[in-house]
C-alpha cells in the first residue's frame, strides 16, 4: 500500500495537490446543475460536490467554485435542478464541464416544475428552490429545497480519482466468467501509462484470467513477470471482440503501479506520459479506442476531483496526466 500524509503546519506549506489527490479517493456520482437565467436562457455545469443534506425538510447541496463563469448566476438564482447522470452520459458530463456557449444544444433536456432544465435520461433528478447560499472559501454552497424529484432504475455514472467509473461493469464481468476472456490492466505509473512492447506493437499487460500471481498466464502473473506491483482500482471496460467465428470477452481494470513494490521493471515495459502515446503503435483497434477514451476522460478531468476552473488557473493536473 502506498501512503502519504501531509498535515499543514507552520514549517510545511499545505500540500494542495496532495489534498486534491486524497479527495479523489472519495467515490462520487456526477451531476449537472442547471438553472434559468433572468433572460430565460438555461445555464449549467458539471458537479460532483452534490450531497444530500436533510430529509425533513428535503434539502440537498452543491458547491460552486467562485471561478466558475456561472457562479454569479447560481449565487443569485431562486431555483435550480440537479440531474444525476446515468452511466451512458459521460458526454453530457464533458459538455457541462466545458466552457461551450451552446451546452444545452448538445444534449436533450426538458424543463421541470420550477422551470429549471433537467437532462433527459438522467438516473435521478432533483428540482429545487434555493434554500440558502453559504460562502465557503473559494466556493459557495448552494443549498436547495427539493420540490420535485424523479428516480429511475438506470445505473448511475461514478467518479473516482479523476476518472469515470461504471458500476454495472462488475455484473457484466461476472456474466462473462466462463467465456473465453482476456483480462488486462490500464495502469498509471508516476511518470505515465504502462504499455508493453510486443512483436505486434504496443499493448496493455493482459492475461487469460485475473489471478493468481503464481499462474504465469493470469494478469497477476504477467504483472509479476514484468516487475509491476500494482493495485487494480476498478473495472474500466468490458467488451466482446470477434475474430472469425470466435469471440473473446475483454475485461480491463484501471489501477496504479505501487512505487514501493518491485525495484526492477522488465525491459519490455514502457512508461509513456498520457500526452505522448504513439497511437499508431497500438495495433489492437479495440484496445486503442478504449485507451483513447481513457486518456480523453483523464484529460477532461485532470483535476483528480474537480477543482475549480482550469482557465482561471486554479486547477493543478494530477502529476500523472
Ligand atoms: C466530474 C466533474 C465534477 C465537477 N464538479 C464541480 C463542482 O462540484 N463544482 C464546481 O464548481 N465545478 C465542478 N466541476 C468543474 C465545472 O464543471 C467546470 O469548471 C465548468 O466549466 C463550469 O462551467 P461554467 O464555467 O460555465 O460555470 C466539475 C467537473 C467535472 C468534470
Amino acid at each position: 500500500m502506498t501512503e502519504s500524509s501531509t498535515a499543514p503546519n507552520a514549517a510545511n506549506a499545505f500540500d494542495v495537490a496532495g489534498f486534491r489527490r486524497a479527495l479523489g479517493a472519495f467515490v462520487t456520482g456526477v451531476t449537472v446543475v442547471t438553472t434559468l437565467q433572468p433572460d430565460g436562457s438555461p445555464r449549467g455545469f458539471t458537479a460532483n460536490s452534490f450531497t444530500s443534506v436533510s430529509l425533513d425538510p428535503p434539502l440537498i447541496l452543491v458547491c460552486i467554485a467562485k471561478t466558475a463563469s456561472s457562479h454569479a448566476v447560481f449565487s443569485a438564482t431562486h431555483r435550480f435542478a440537479v440531474s444525476v447522470l446515468a452511466e451512458d452520459q459521460k458526454h453530457v458530463s464533458g459538455v457541462f464541464a466545458s466552457k461551450a456557449a451552446d451546452k444545452f444544444e448538445q444534449v436533450r433536456w426538458s424543463a421541470r416544475k420550477t422551470g429549471a432544465p433537467v437532462m433527459d435520461g438522467a438516473a435521478a433528478s432533483f428540482d429545487c428552490t434555493t434554500h440558502d447560499v453559504v460562502d465557503a472559501g473559494d466556493h459557495i454552497i448552494l443549498i436547495g429545497r427539493v420540490v420535485d424529484f424523479v428516480d429511475t432504475s438506470s445505473s448511475p455514472l461514478g467518479y473516482c480519482r479523476g476518472a469515470y467509473v461504471n458500476f454495472s461493469l462488475s455484473q457484466d464481468a461476472l456474466a462473462a466468467a466462463g467465456a473465453r476472456a482476456r483480462v488486462g490492466a490500464i495502469l498509471e505509473h508516476r511518470d505515465g501509462l504502462v504499455l508493453v512492447d510486443t512483436p505486434q506493437g504496443l499493448a496493455l499487460p493482459t492475461g487469460i484470467r485475473l489471478e493468481p500471481a503464481s499462474d504465469p498466464a493470469s494478469l497477476r502473473g504477467v504483472l509479476a513477470k514484468l516487475g509491476l506491483s500494482a493495485h487494480l482500482d476498478f473495472l474500466f471496460a468490458v467488451f466482446e471482440e470477434r475474430g472469425g467465428t470466435e469471440s473473446q470477452v475483454q475485461i480491463y481494470y484501471r489501477g496504479r503501479v505501487l512505487h514501493n513494490g518491485s525495484p526492477w521493471l522488465d525491459s519490455s515495459v514502457r512508461i509513456v506520459p498520457l500526452s505522448q502515446i504513439r497511437w499508431d503503435e497500438v495495433n489492437d483497434a479495440a484496445v486503442r479506442a478504449m485507451l483513447e477514451r481513457y486518456v480523453r476522460e483523464r484529460r477532461q478531468d485532470a483535476f483528480g476531483i474537480y477543482v475549480g476552473d482550469s482557465e482561471a488557473g486554479t486547477v493543478q493536473p494530477l502529476g500523472l496526466a
